[in-house]
């Protein structure tokens, strides 16, 4: 039993997503959220800059008391989680693109995925791509600029609808049953994806195994806290707090977020 707060980082927005089925799974654990949004996107810079940007974030949620960090972005999960877990005790949760499930599941044995620069160059996407996506096309598109246009509040945009345009045709070209969201920014397009690819092809996001994942930690390292007491959540965000708030209300929970000097 621990009472420590589980802490969760994202370079914006985006994290909320797997922040909802983490709550959603774990309601009476308190949470802390951290939009590192002023440093948006994290796809496009070095592997370094991303290593230094996810220790800074996690020295502050560290100095809130958290127990475990779900970094819950998979620029920085793909490219810092193995150099965080190297030098802190504390576990930390990585998310990865579906990459497998999809490849399981194709009929068409033609796959997409959409995601950042950071992600699709990492060694650790290669990887994964090689061993469970075997005789399996996989269409890779760089996502630039939608995390741009999100964090600037403009995700129901021409801009946006363009974009998407732009990286979700090659696709149906390829003939993919399955597009995989390497991004945690891209499930709230959820909606406007499926507008533009159609119903019967597959949209794949990882919030809800993160979610799991989380719970099977905090269960084996002890630490889940067991009051039967709503956890308390916290959203610190440090640039355009007006845009986060806007996707936090999505949820319909009524939480606050605060802007901090990060
Ligand atoms: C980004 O900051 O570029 C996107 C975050 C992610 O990869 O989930």
């Amino acid at each position: 039993m621990n009472k420590q707060p589980i802490g969760i980082f994202d370079s914006g927005l985006g994290g909320l997503t797997v922040w909802r089925e983490v709550h959603r799974l774990l309601p009476n654990e308190d949470m802390i959220y951290l939009a590192d949004s002023r440093n948006a996107p994290y796809g496009e810079k070095s592997k370094q800059d991303i290593i230094d940007l996810c220790f800074k974030n996690t020295e502050y949620l560290l100095s809130k008391g958290c127990k475990l960090i779900v970094v819950a972005c998979n620029t920085a999960s793909t490219n810092a989680v193995a150099e965080l877990r190297a030098h802190y005790s504390i576990p930390f949760i990585r998310i990865q693109p579906a990459i497998k499930p999809a490849a399981l599941q194709t009929k068409t044995k033609s796959i997409g995925i959409l995601a950042t620069k950071g992600t699709l160059t990492s060694e650790l996407f290669y990887e994964n791509t090689k061993k469970f996506a075997q005789g399996v096309t996989v269409v890779e598109q760089v996502g630039n600029g939608i995390v741009a246009l999100m964090e600037a509040g403009k995700m129901h945009s021409e801009e946006m609808e363009l974009l998407l345009k732009k990286y979700l045709y090659p696709m149906l070209e390829m003939k993919v049953d399955h597009v995989v969201l390497g991004c945690t920014h891209y499930p709230f397009l959820i909606p406007q994806i499926k507008e533009i690819i159609g119903y019967q092809v597959a949209v794949l996001d990882t919030g809800e195994p993160v979610a799991r994942q989380t719970r099977n930690i905090l269960t084996q390292e002890n630490l889940l806290n067991e009051t039967e007491s709503p956890g308390k959540q916290t959203f610190y965000v440090n640039k355009n707090p007006e845009v986060f708030q806007s996707f936090l209300d999505k949820f319909e929970l009524n939480f606050k977020a605060e802007e901090i000097d990060f």
